[in-house]
């Protein structure tokens, strides 16, 4: 368990300042431009981003994705975002909850619900902690931080860059089997930054999986953050798998594509800035996911510094929609959008 501690701050010291967002990777979105309306014949004001995610309203359709827990330093970070969430409408996820399956004590870090009462809450687990927590350890996580549902992390390419990670990926259908019939549609299956395709998208909805995120390539990545902690062979090879992945811009629109409107799709990986958000939504999202940009405005500025780098997405976003001559998310998905360059050739082949 000290380990796990351990190993989580050395990550979020790489976060915060590491150099994790190699800048050969890309989410493509610069591949997708929307187009200029003119005339918007809108106010800002008349902007409704309102949806609803595991059965509770959003203001915006904003997740701010699972990143830690475990530690005092991450309880910070959790009740920051959580306080983001509750001002502002938006979703939250709490990181990897292993470290308080180790040890109980840890719990405390992962408690946002008296910041957070009417915020959608999500958990987070590893796809193969939870073989060895099982299904009910999996659920009284989730009932220990009082969450509305559980995201299931998947992270192959990470693990195989940390030297004690997994090494075995064999059975991971069948967990998801089983956590679909424990939270239904409260399920949520992830990625963390290499993004999931249409294929594993469309088996993971047959199996019954409602919420996905796609957590593409182009933003942290998480084999780099292995890769500056490792050394000798993982380093290397982690080197050269630092841009593997799928982008987010190709991630969203082929996995939209492939499950059909139903499943609800948060697409995250690489957004920093409110008019990557529109994009994703542009590309069938349901909801835009961000996890870098408001952990290192948090750790800079603290509350008020993420508050601040919040309000520019935020601004971005509404002035995205009224500059499409959108007033919601699904005006916004009707109108013309131009799909560029390396973008269609991934689209072509997935
Ligand atoms: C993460 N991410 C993550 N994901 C997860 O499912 N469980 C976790 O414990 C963590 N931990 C974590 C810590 C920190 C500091 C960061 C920045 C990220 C991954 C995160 O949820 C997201 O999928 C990716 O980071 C891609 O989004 P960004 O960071 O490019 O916006």
């Amino acid at each position: 368990e000290e380990a796990t501690a351990k190993r989580k701050d050395a990550h979020l010291d790489l976060c915060a300042t590491g150099d994790v967002e190699p800048a050969e990777n890309t989410t493509l979105l610069e591949c997708v431009r929307l187009v200029h309306c003119a005339m918007p014949e809108m106010a800002v004001e008349e902007v409704d981003l309102s949806t609803e995610f595991l059965g509770k309203k959003l203001r915006y359709p904003l997740l701010i994705t699972g990143m830690t827990g475990g530690t005092e330093r991450a309880g910070v970070v959790n009740r920051d975002m959580a306080t983001l969430a509750e001002r502002h409408g938006l979703a939250f996820g709490v990181g990897s909850q292993r470290a308080m399956a180790e040890n109980p004590q840890a719990a405390d870090s992962y408690v946002v619900r008296q910041v957070a009462p009417t915020v959608p809450l999500l958990g987070n687990i590893g796809l193969y902690q939870a073989v060895e927590l099982g299904v009910d350890g999996v659920q009284r996580l989730a009932e220990a931080i009082n969450a509305d549902g559980m995201a299931l992390h998947l992270n192959a390419g990470q693990e195989l860059t940390q030297p004690e990670g997994d090494r075995d990926f064999r059975g991971g259908y069948k967990v998801v089997e089983g956590l679909v019939r424990v939270f239904g549609s409260r399920l949520l299956v992830k990625e963390t930054g290499c993004g999931i395709g249409p294929e594993v998208a469309r088996r993971l909805v047959d199996l019954g999986v409602r919420n996905l995120d796609v957590s593409g390539l182009g933003g942290t990545s998480w084999v780099r953050v292995e890769q500056l902690r490792a050394s000798g062979v993982q380093a290397q090879v982690g080197a050269e798998f630092s841009s593997w992945g799928i982008p987010t811009a190709a991630a969203i629109a082929s996995v939209r594509r492939a499950v059909g409107p139903e499943p609800r799709l948060v697409a995250s990986g690489g957004l920093r800035t409110g008019l990557d958000a529109a994009k994703v939504l542009a590309l069938g999202a349901d909801v835009a996911g961000m996890a870098l940009p408001l952990f290192r405005a948090q750790q800079t500025g603290g509350l008020e510094g993420a508050e601040q780098a919040l309000a520019i997405i935020l601004s971005g976003l509404r002035q995205a929609l009224v500059l499409t001559g959108s007033k919601s998310c699904e005006e916004l998905r009707r109108k013309p959008r131009v799909i560029m360059g390396q973008l269609k050739d991934w689209l072509e082949a997935l």
